[in-house]
């Protein structure tokens, strides 16, 4: 049978369960919140860096696939292959899917996983060495 008691006794203890779990999500999603929160304010500064100049002058000019592809020829086959299928370097016939033209920029020209080393070229040779290695996964 319903008892009037019963229920006031049962409602009034859980009260202070429920009120406690209430407490504990919304500090838990605080956190979260302000995890995500500070992830993007870090991203976001990361991604205003000033732009390289020269990165932004490569990336702006049209290169010629025929021009790169000499360039090529004088200074990548030695480790990435005649047909850029990779010998001492990795085959680069699909690099331009895996990264992006900044990315390879910065690997031609930073040097920064020997022994591949640095390479220095005006904007336009790299706009072009960018367009050889874009038409190699047509
Ligand atoms: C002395 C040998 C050598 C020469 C010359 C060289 N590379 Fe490399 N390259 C490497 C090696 C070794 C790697 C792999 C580095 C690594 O594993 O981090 C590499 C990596 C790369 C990558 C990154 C590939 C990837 O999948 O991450 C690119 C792009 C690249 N080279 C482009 C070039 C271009 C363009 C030239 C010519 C201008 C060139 N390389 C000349 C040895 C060389």
């Amino acid at each position: 049978m319903f008892h009037v008691n019963d229920l006031f006794v049962k409602s009034t203890s859980s009260i202070g369960a429920e009120e406690k779990e209430t407490l504990l999500h919304g500090l838990r999603n605080l956190l979260i919140i302000s995890a995500i929160a500070c992830l993007l304010i870090v991203f976001f500064i990361l991604n205003n860096k000033p732009p390289d100049p020269y990165v932004e002058k490569s990336l702006n000019l049209n290169g010629a696939i025929e021009d790169g592809n000499q360039l090529f020829r004088m200074n990548c086959v030695g480790c990435h292959g005649i047909s850029a299928q990779g010998l001492v370097g990795p085959e680069l016939n699909k690099v331009t899917e895996e990264l992006n033209d900044k990315q390879i920029i910065n690997q031609v020209i930073n040097g920064l996983t020997p022994p591949m080393p640095s390479f220095e070229m005006d904007p336009q040779s790299m706009a072009d060495l960018l367009a050889y290695l874009h038409s190699l996964n047509n």
